[in-house]
């Protein structure tokens, strides 16, 4: 157990906790063979923390960011964000979950590449109800944000992997999440250029406070940013 999971009365029972993982077990059955991805893991999680999750490959890292992101269901075990509990969620209402309080970054910055750096943040926010006018301004000043104001008609073919991180990021801020959840976010970029999505990432958590952010990375250049380090080990917080 490290301090990252001994809670104080105050913040268990104070709104501080994001999450708040207990007993969560993550297995895959692959033919006969059973692999425990995840051993009961017991975690929380504050809101407006940077969180950095590190640990050789194996170890669980994308297995736990893709429950924390709603995106696959635990084997056993409970996980609250906010004031749901995601194992007993409907899928409608993970959906849900994903696309309104949830950024994701992926390390091939996964954007549609007939789409320009506009459209790409603008179809994040399809399930946000505003108009299409309120939402090309928020889109524009995301972009403006980001540091892609002269870049928002560009084809991500026309990005340098940076930018395309940056449009990324800018779309996973479009419909103002709770959680920035990146997977190796830094994972195809250069040093350099690297240190300026972390730089922006810290950027925005000092403007907007609220917003928690959680990386799984093997760089501990990265890692250095995070203010909670998280290491696995074999499916378990080592
Ligand atoms: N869909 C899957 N089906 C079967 N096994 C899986 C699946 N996804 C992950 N695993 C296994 O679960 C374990 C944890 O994998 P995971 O992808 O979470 O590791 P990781 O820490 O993200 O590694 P890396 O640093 O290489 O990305 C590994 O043994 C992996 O082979
Ligand atoms: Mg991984």
């Amino acid at each position: 157990m490290t301090n990252i999971v001994e809670k104080t009365t105050e913040e268990t029972s104070g709104t501080q906790e994001l999450y708040v993982l207990k007993d969560v077990t993550r297995a895959y059955q692959m033919g006969n063979n059973k692999i425990n991805a995840l051993k009961p893991i017991n975690l929380a999680i504050k809101k407006g923390d940077f969180v950095s999750l590190e640990g050789p490959s194996g170890s669980g890292k994308s297995t736990l960011l893709q429950l924390l992101g709603a995106l696959d269901s635990p084997s056993s075990g409970s996980i609250q964000f906010m004031d749901k509990f995601l194992e007993q969620a409907s899928s409608n209402m993970l959906t849900s979950i994903r696309a309104q309080q949830i950024g994701f970054i992926f390390q091939q910055f996964n954007l549609i590449p007939t789409l320009n750096a506009i459209e790409n943040v603008l179809i994040a926010m399809v399930p946000i109800k505003d108009s299409n006018s309120a939402k090309h301004t928020k889109a524009k000043e995301l972009l403006e944000k980001v540091g892609l104001a002269e870049r928002m008609t560009h084809l991500p073919s026309k990005l340098s992997g940076g930018e395309q991180q940056r449009v990324a990021i800018a779309r996973a801020l479009a419909n103002s999440p709770e959680v920035l959840i990146g997977d190796e976010p830094t994972g195809n970029l250069d040093s350099e250029t690297s240190a300026q999505v972390m730089d922006l990432l810290q950027n925005l958590q000092n403007e907007n406070s609220n917003v928690t952010i959680i990386l799984a990375t093997h760089n501990p250049e990265v890692s250095e940013f995070a203010r909670t380090r998280i290491k696995l080990k074999s499916g378990q917080i080592a």
